[in-house]
């Protein structure tokens, strides 16, 4: 269902979908499992640690005050330090602390794409990083896979052939599989 009405909204809001996981998990609730917007079992929300952690940050009355854009100073110091420990090398400074995944895949859209720009992408992918990337106007390029996630080989098969500004992986509990592809063997 596109967007009817007669508010000016912009060309590229007009030719925006209704979300088709919004309209799915409109019909889960207490009695209806919706494997479809893949819903976490509320028994696993770690409720105890997150009242905890709650409690501590509003000890802090300075959590309520203006802070930096990119986060607060000592969160992400903290996530840098988290990040080394599992081999990931990140600058605290090169570092910003979203809402969620979708805020990054959304600021990362917003800077790199034009019109036009191609995104290769697996198949199947994250449907709302494809509304996203579709919001920017980009062309998407599917590239084929398996358990293990996007094939190294066809992805550069499509990268012979045309210019791509961005590719967009889902690295772990990809769509079609449970898998994380090793890297490749040392020579
Ligand atoms: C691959 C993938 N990326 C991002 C998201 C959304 O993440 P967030 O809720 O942190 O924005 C989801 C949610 O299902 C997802 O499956």
């Amino acid at each position: 269902m596109s967007v009817t009405t007669d508010f000016d909204f912009a060309d590229r809001v007009r030719a925006i979908n209704a979300s088709a996981i919004r309209q799915a998990l409109k019909n889960a609730g207490p009695t209806t499992i919706s494997f479809a917007g893949g819903l976490p079992d509320p028994a696993l929300f770690d409720v105890e640690g997150l009242a905890h952690a709650s409690r501590l940050a509003l000890d802090d009355r300075l959590a309520f005050q203006y802070s930096q854009t990119e986060g607060v100073p000592r969160l992400r110091e903290q996530l840098a330090a988290l990040l080394a420990q599992r081999g990931a090398r990140v600058d605290t400074d090169g570092l910003i602390v979203t809402t969620g995944a979708m805020q990054g895949i959304h600021l990362i859209a917003q800077i790199l794409l034009n019109p036009g720009d191609s995104v290769a992408v697996e198949r199947p992918t994250f449907l709302t990083a494809l509304q996203t990337f579709n919001l920017h106007e980009a062309r998407v390029l599917e590239v084929s896979g398996d358990r293990f996630g996007m094939l190294p080989e066809a992805l550069e098969s499509v990268l012979r052939k045309q210019r791509v500004k961005l590719v967009y992986v889902v690295p772990n509990f990809n769509r079609r599989g449970d898998a994380v592809r090793a890297p490749p063997a040392a020579a």
